[in-house]
């Protein structure tokens, strides 16, 4: 069975990414499962250049067919911010809580009548045969104005889909796995590597 390593070392991304591929006849292996205990260095200006510069990292260290998510969340009214940075979107220097980072957000936001902001995922795959397989989804919603909820990670709190009355921290993981741009992206994913014999149901 083919391997696929999920380069990542965020628990609760990787929680989904599993649930998500776990229609896949593929063996799934963390970053760490696979031996690689590094954090990579998200030097890239744009998603797609961080999840290349994820997988890179750890295709190159193992050899097996790997795959890496960097996301975020845009804010229209903040000209897109936090975008690349929404993992580092915090006062000072020190390594934040998500509840800072939100907060921080929700301080930023203010009062602002525009609350139009949407999750992007950016998933590339990398393929012992050469192949890179780069996909991306959105999942477009609003900021709330405090905090609901205690599911899901990051900014799941604060945000709620279009088409929901609740924060993607209240919706669950079942539904949050079907519309979020994580779900996209990867449905995006598997399509493409259907297109490789053998590793599908
Ligand atoms: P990455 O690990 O560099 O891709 O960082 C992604 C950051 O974007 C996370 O730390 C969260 O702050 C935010 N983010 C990405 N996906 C989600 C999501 O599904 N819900 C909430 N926040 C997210």
């Amino acid at each position: 069975m083919m391997k696929l390593i999920l380069a990542s070392n965020n628990a609760k991304k990787m929680k989904e990414l599993r649930a998500i591929l776990s229609d896949m006849d593929v063996e799934i292996l963390s970053q760490r499962e696979a031996g690689c205990n590094f954090e990579v260095d998200e030097t890239g200006t744009t998603f797609a250049e961080n999840a290349y510069l994820k997988a890179k990292a750890v295709f190159d260290a193992t050899g097996e067919a790997t795959v890496a998510d960097d996301s975020g969340l845009m804010v229209e009214a903040l000209g897109g911010e936090p975008g690349v940075y929404s993992a580092r979107y915090a006062p000072g220097e020190h390594d934040a809580t998500d509840k800072e980072r939100y907060e921080y957000l929700l301080k930023k936001m203010g009062d602002t009548e525009n609350r139009k902001a949407k999750f992007v995922s950016s998933i590339c795959c990398l393929l012992p045969d050469g192949r890179i397989i780069r996909t991306e989804g959105e999942c477009h919603g609003r900021i709330l104005t405090e905090p609901c909820g205690e599911g899901g990670f990051g900014y799941d709190p604060v945000f709620m889909p279009d088409g929901y009355d609740e924060s993607m921290a209240q919706l669950g993981t079942e539904v949050k796995n079907k519309i979020s741009h994580r779900a996209h992206a990867l449905a995006k994913f598997k399509e493409e590597l259907r297109k490789t014999d053998g590793i599908d149901k």
